[in-house]
Formats: structure tokens, C-alpha cells, sequence
């Protein structure tokens, strides 16, 4: 044998080792963590043939690889350095879970949560010593694993599984801190013996079918801070027991049929500081239960129950409520202006009951609010000109009302500044876990159907809900916004003025030009009239619906200057002049509409956005000379419709070359490595 030949057969041999050494694994190092990711990797390509996520980079080259992979955490410990996490959550991995996790034996991190993961959580799992354990939604059903009690922290919230939740699961040495089993469709009692628990911080049984009573034994996990009891049916008798837990911060016990009057014992739970009893079907015991006395209640969320009357006046003596929520109820009567004395109230949500008379001036005096939601109520009067005082009021719905008259210049000061609102909450940010009815609440305080806003409902999960709330709360913008002419964006919060649906009148006060952090203006359906004032151009707008009402005159040409400008609805006025060539200028609009203008004359520009839009536009505009390329088309033909261009976003066509671009890169290696298999195997035959 030449030395030629021998060098070619070591280096096929090593080539041929390197390759097939992925699939034989086991024994503890960095090296062999490396290889059961490996596997991983191959497993889960081998699941997902389409749409594979980070894992996919995983390849062993670089000296720090596994650690530099997308995903993974290593830590060191003795000059020894090993795979600690894997964090791969919402990265589209469907089909079973991978069964070998156990092989990396210093795993203490695991979080697949939010893809689609399904089947069994296998025992394997139950062989990992350190773990941490994050499977939330997902599609994982049968029954409850048996490993749990051991982990620390264990959540398979939002998933399929079923079945009752039995007794011996829990041991004496349960160590569980975190437990989430919500949004699963488990039935039965929940097991006395849950109290073995007794490091339990956090329990989260809401949102499965839970009967009979509470175990009273709960009562004995002195460090229980937040327990989630909603969507079930619980029996409505509380036990005594929970009035125990000093460290209770957190209760909700939402959406269990509990009619009637509010019990009691929620009157006693002094500790408290959120109560959470929406949906349930009470009809009374606001008062009675005690629950306005409570002395530390921050958010109190009555919503979507039946409570009629007129609105309790004692809630405003309560001395730390940040957040009152009483939504969806049948309240009557006026808004009682002992309202306005809420010291450090940031939302008020009365909205969607049916109270009537006008809104206090004294709400003017809530220097800390957020929200003001008062829509689809029968109030009438004027809006006070006193709610320009406050400077934090940066979401106000007041639409599908009876107002009046016109917008007070003073109102264009509201949300001018909320610094120290949100610097308030930066400082009390709590720890405690995506809780119950953010997303009730995001739903109504979030415009679903505005395009700034409506993003958010594609991501809506419980996590995201709170997550989304929280920023809010301490003043992180959602989106980017652009200021006037600029297009250079920034995440700045942005607020909206929702006054649709009412009748109010007289000309836009033209100050409405200051409101610099605002990013959605929703006048519809009222008698507003006059011409538009021109510094509307100095708004930061995304939506601007002036719809159904009277204005008139000339669109003014400023409009063209709101470069972030996405929807844009003039319809049904009585706007005259020319059409605004100006609107060329709208680079982002994707909705707009100028119909039944009938005196607005001119000529429709045929470039750029105004290339995408359709004669449904521009019904009962005879005046408007219409660009020449709707003239053969018809609104509802197949091939109009086919014409019309999809708008993507550019992070969408980033995102889509970028995928396009890795699948290629992914396909080239593997036929790399095919190829160097194929041939070491060669050579290694033929030598
Ligand atoms: C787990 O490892 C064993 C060998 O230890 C192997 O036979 C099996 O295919 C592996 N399973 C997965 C899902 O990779
Ligand atoms: C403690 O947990 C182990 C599993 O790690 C179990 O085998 C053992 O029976 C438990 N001990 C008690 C006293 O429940
Ligand atoms: C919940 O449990 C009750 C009583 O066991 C049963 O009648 C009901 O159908 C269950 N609901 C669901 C949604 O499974
Ligand atoms: C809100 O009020 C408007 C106008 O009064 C009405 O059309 C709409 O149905 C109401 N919405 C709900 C959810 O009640
Ligand atoms: C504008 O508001 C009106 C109601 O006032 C509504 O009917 C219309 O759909 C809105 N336009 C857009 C584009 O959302
Ligand atoms: C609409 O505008 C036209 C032309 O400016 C004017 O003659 C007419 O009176 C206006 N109609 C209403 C109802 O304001
Ligand atoms: C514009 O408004 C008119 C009248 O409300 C409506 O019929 C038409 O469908 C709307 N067009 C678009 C593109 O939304």
C-alpha cells in the first residue's frame, strides 16, 4: 500500500466517522451534547419537512459550536462546559416530540412552547435530573405525564390534554414551584394531595372543565402568591382556608357560573391585589360581599357579569385601584363624579352597559389615566372640555354614544404626556404570569380592525396578551410610528381617538395638529362639518376615518405629508375642489376610499399606491376623471381581482428571501454531504 493510499483511506475513514457518529451516540461531554443535537437536528427536519426553523443551522464546525447554535445554552461549570437549555419556542416544529432528551444530561432548560407539537409527553422525559419545563401550547394530548412533580417549574398550558388529573401523581417531595396546567380540557376534582406541593408559588388550573369544590388543603401552601381558578366549574362555596395565604397577591376565579350575589369571603381576602371574577352571571353583591372595603385591590375586573343599577360610588374610596373593569354589564344612571376621585386610577372601563346622562368634568382630574373606555353606552351632553387636563389619556373610546357638540380645543392636550404614569409602572412591575383576561381586555382596548393595531391579534395567546399589556403599561410603543414628513420611523406608544358613532358637530379644532401621539383618529358616523383643518398633516397618523359626516371644501393637500399613512376613509362627505394629487405621496396607504363626495372633481393619479386601488373607491364620484386602467375592468371580475397587486410588507419579503435563501444554503450542504458519504464509502470499498 502507497503512502498515498493510505492518507486517502484515513481521510475517507475520518470523513465517514464524523458523519455517522451523529446517529451512535450517548456518554457525557460537550461533544456528545453535540451529537444528540445532531440527532435532534435530523429528527426534527425529518418532522418538518417545510418551514424548519433555526435548528437547521446547527452544524458542527465552528470551536464553539453546540454553543453558538441558534437556540441552544451552554454553562460551565469545573472548567467542564455543557448544553444547560434548548429554546425553541414558536418555531413552527410540529409532530411527536423528540424522545432522547434525557441523553443530554445536564438539560435544566427545555421550552418548545407555542409550536404544534403532538402526541404523548414521553417518560423520557422523566430521566432529565435539572429540568425545567416549558411545553405551553401546543397540541400534546392523552393524559398528564407523571413526571412533573419533580421539575421546578412544569407548564403545558394551552395544549389537548385530558383526562382527570389523579391523586398519586403528587408525592411527598413534589418540588414544584410553577405549575401550569391551563387551557387543557382536563375534568374531574382537582386532588387534595396538590398541597404536597408545598413550594408552590404559582398553581394555574384556569381554562379546563374543573368540578366540585376547591380543596380546602390549598390553604396550606403558605407561599401560594397567585392562583387561577377561572374558566371551570368549580362549586361556588370558597373554602375559609384560602383566607390563609398571606402571600396571595393573585386570584381569579372568572368564568365559573357563579350567579347571584358575589360570596362573601371575597370581602375577607385583605391581602388581595388582583381580583379577577369576570364572566360569571352575577347579578349583585358588589356592595354586600364587602369587596369595596378591600384595601389593596389594584385590578378589579367585574366585566361580562350582570350587574344592573347604577354604578357603586364607594369603588372610588378604594385607596390602591389602578385598574377598574366593569365592561359588559347593564349598568344605568349616571357616571357618578366621585369618579374623578380615583388618585391613581389608569384605566376605567365602563364601556358596553347602558349608562346614560353626560360624563363628569371631574374625570378631568385623573392625571394618571390611560384608558378612558366609555363606548357603546347612552351617554349624551358634550365631552368636558376638563378631560384635556388629563395628560396620560392616550386611549380614549367614547364611540356609540349620544355625544354632542363639538371636539373642545382642550381636548387636543389629552395624552400629551404620560412619562410618569409609565415610569409609575416600570417601578411595580410584578412578577406574577400571564394571568386571566388580558386578553378580553386587549381585544377591547386594542382596534382589532386598524391596521396599526390589528397585528396583534395574529399573535393573541395568553403569553402575548400580558406581554403586549405590560409594555404598554410602561410606555413601549407597539408599532413604529413617523411623525409629519418624516419617514424615518421610531417605537414610540401610540394612541388613539375613537369618538365614531356619535353626533357630535362643528368644525375640527385645528390644534388637533399637537396631538403628537396619536396614531388612529376615527370620527365616523357623527355631524362633524366645515373644512379639515390643514395641521391634520402634522399628525402621526396610520388611520384617519372621517367617514359619514359633512365635511366639505377642499381635502386639504397636507394629508399627503402623513407618510405613514395606511388607511385612509373620506367616503361620504361632501368634499369639493380637486382631488389632492398631494396623496401621490402616500407610499404605505392600502385602504382608501372617497366615495359618494359627489362635487369632488379632478384627476385620480394612476402611480404608485393609487396603481392598487379599485373603482370601489370612488362610487358616486361623478366629477372624478378615474385612472385609465380601470376603464375595461369592473369591480368584481376575476381578472381585476387577479390584477390587483397583494401588498406585502418589506419585513415579509425580507423574511421570504431569507427563507428562500437558507433552504437553498440547507439543500447545498445536505447534497455536500450526501456526496462526501457516497464517496468516502467508495473509496473505503475500492481501498
Ligand atoms: C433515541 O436514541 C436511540 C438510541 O439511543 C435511537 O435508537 C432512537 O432512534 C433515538 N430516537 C430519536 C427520536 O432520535
Ligand atoms: C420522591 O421522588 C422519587 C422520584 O424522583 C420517587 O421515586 C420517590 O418515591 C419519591 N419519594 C417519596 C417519599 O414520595
Ligand atoms: C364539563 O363537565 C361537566 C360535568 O362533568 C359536563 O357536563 C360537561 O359536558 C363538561 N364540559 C365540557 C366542555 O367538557
Ligand atoms: C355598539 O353600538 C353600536 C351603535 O349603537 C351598535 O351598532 C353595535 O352593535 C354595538 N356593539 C355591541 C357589541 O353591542
Ligand atoms: C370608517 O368608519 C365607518 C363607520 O363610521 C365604517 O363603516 C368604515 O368601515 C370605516 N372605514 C374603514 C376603512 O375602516
Ligand atoms: C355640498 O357642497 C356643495 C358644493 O360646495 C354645496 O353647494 C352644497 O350646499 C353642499 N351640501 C351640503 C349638504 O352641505
Ligand atoms: C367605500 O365606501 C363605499 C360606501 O360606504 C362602499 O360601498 C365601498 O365598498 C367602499 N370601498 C372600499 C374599497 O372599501
Amino acid at each position: 500500500m502507497s503512502d498515498e493510499e493510505t492518507d486517502s483511506r484515513s481521510v475517507a475513514l475520518i470523513i465517514f466517522l464524523i458523519l455517522i457518529t451523529g446517529v451512535l451516540v450517548a456518554g457525557d461531554s460537550l461533544d456528545t451534547d453535540r451529537d444528540v443535537l445532531l440527532n435532534l437536528k435530523s429528527f426534527l427536519e425529518e418532522t418538518n419537512r417545510v418551514n424548519q426553523g433555526g435548528y437547521s443551522q446547527w452544524n458542527g464546525h465552528s470551536p464553539d459550536s453546540p454553543c453558538d447554535w441558534p437556540g441552544i445554552i451552554c454553562s460551565s461549570n469545573n472548567a467542564t462546559t455543557r448544553v444547560t437549555g434548548i429554546k425553541l419556542p414558536n418555531r413552527q416544529i410540529a409532530g411527536e416530540i423528540f424522545g432522547n432528551f434525557s441523553l443530554l444530561s445536564e438539560l435544566s432548560h427545555l421550552d418548545l412552547s407555542k409550536n404544534t407539537i403532538s402526541g404523548m409527553i414521553p417518560g423520557d422525559l422523566s430521566l432529565c435530573r435539572n429540568l425545567y419545563l416549558d411545553l405551553s401550547s401546543n397540541k400534546f394530548s392523552e393524559e398528564l405525564w407523571n413526571g412533573f412533580p419533580r421539575l421546578l417549574k412544569f407548564s403545558v398550558s394551552e395544549n389537548h390534554l385530558t383526562g382527570p388529573v389523579l391523586s398519586d401523581l403528587f408525592t411527598e417531595n413534589c418540588s414544584l414551584k410553577i405549575l401550569d396546567l391551563s387551557e387543557n380540557v382536563f375534568i374531574g376534582g382537582v386532588p387534595v394531595e396538590i398541597s404536597k406541593c408545598r413550594n408552590l408559588e404559582i398553581l394555574n388550573l384556569a381554562g379546563n372543565n374543573f368540578t366540585g369544590k376547591i380543596p380546602a388543603e390549598i390553604g396550606s401552601i403558605s407561599r401560594l402568591e397567585a392562583l387561577y381558578l377561572g374558566s371551570n366549574n368549580f362549586s361556588s362555596v370558597i373554602p375559609d382556608s384560602l383566607l390563609n395565604l398571606k402571600n396571595l397577591t393573585f386570584l381569579d376565579l372568572s368564568k365559573n357560573n357563579f350567579g347571584g350575589d358575589i360570596q362573601k369571603i371575597f370581602g375577607n381576602f385583605t391581602q388581595i391585589r388582583f381580583l379577577v371574577l369576570h364572566g360569571n352571571s352575577y347579578t349583585g353583591g358588589i356592595k354586600s360581599s364587602g369587596i369595596l372595603k378591600l384595601p389593596n385591590v389594584l385590578r378589579l375586573d367585574l366585566s361580562y357579569n350582570n350587574f344592573s343599577g347604577s354604578l357603586p360610588i364607594e369603588v372610588s374610596e378604594m385607596p390602591s385601584l389602578i385598574f377598574l373593569i366593569l365592561a359588559y354589564n347593564q349598568f344605568s344612571g349616571n357616571i357618578p363624579s366621585e369618579y374623578g376621585n380615583f388618585s391613581r386610577l389608569q384605566a376605567l372601563d365602563l364601556s358596553f352597559n347602558r349608562l346614560n346622562g353626560s360624563i363628569p368634568p371631574t374625570l378631568g382630574k385623573l392625571s394618571s389615566l390611560l384608558w378612558l373606555m366609555l363606548a357603546n353606552n347612552s351617554l349624551t351632553g358634550e365631552i368636558p372640555l376638563e378631560l384635556g387636563n388629563c395628560t396620560s389619556l392616550l386611549w380614549l373610546n367614547l364611540a356609540n354614544n349620544q355625544l354632542s357638540g363639538k371636539i373642545p380645543p382642550e381636548l387636543t392636550n389629552i395624552g400629551r404626556n404620560a412619562t410618569a404614569t409609565f415610569q409609575t409602572n416600570i417601578r411595580l412591575s410584578t412578577r406574577i404570569i400571564a394571568g386571566s383576561g388580558e386578553c378580553l381586555v386587549m381585544k377591547r382596548w386594542i382596534p382589532a380592525d386598524y391596521p396599526p393595531f390589528s397585528f396583534v391579534y395574529n399573535i393573541l395567546t395568553r403569553k402575548s396578551c400580558r406581554s403586549i399589556w405590560d409594555r404598554l403599561l410602561q410606555g413601549y410603543g407597539l408599532f413604529p410610528k413617523c411623525v409629519a414628513g418624516s419617514s424615518v420611523r421610531t417605537f414610540q406608544i401610540s394612541g388613539y381617538l375613537q369618538l365614531s358613532g356619535n353626533r357630535l358637530s362643528g368644525e375640527l379644532p385645528p390644534d388637533i395638529g399637537k396631538m403628537q401621539n396619536f396614531t388612529m383618529l376615527h370620527l365616523g358616523s357623527n355631524d362633524f362639518y366645515g373644512k379639515i383643518p390643514p395641521q391634520i398633516g402634522q399628525m402621526p397618523l396610520v388611520v384617519l376615518n372621517i367617514s359619514r359626516n359633512n365635511f366639505l371644501g377642499e381635502i386639504p393637500k397636507e394629508i399627503g405629508d402623513i407618510k405613514c399613512l395606511q388607511n385612509l376613509d373620506l367616503s361620504w362627505n361632501n368634499f369639493s375642489d380637486t382631488f389632492p394629487a398631494s396623496l401621490d405621496r402616500l407610499t404605505e396607504l392600502s385602504k382608501f376610499n372617497i366615495s359618494y363626495n359627489p362635487f369632488i372633481s379632478g384627476t385620480v393619479p394612476a402611480t404608485r399606491q393609487f396603481a392598487t386601488f379599485e373603482k370601489d373607491s370612488y362610487h358616486g364620484d361623478p366629477l372624478l376623471q378615474l385612472p385609465k386602467f380601470m376603464d375595461n375592468s369592473t369591480d368584481d371580475s376575476p381578472k381585476s381581482m387577479a390584477r390587483k397587486p397583494k401588498r406585502r410588507t418589506k419585513w415579509a419579503e425580507f423574511l421570504a428571501i431569507l427563507t428562500k435563501i437558507l433552504a437553498f444554503l440547507i439543500a447545498a450542504i445536505l447534497l455536500v454531504m450526501v456526496f462526501l458519504l457516497v464517496l468516502s464509502a467508495i473509496v473505503l470499498i475500492k481501498i
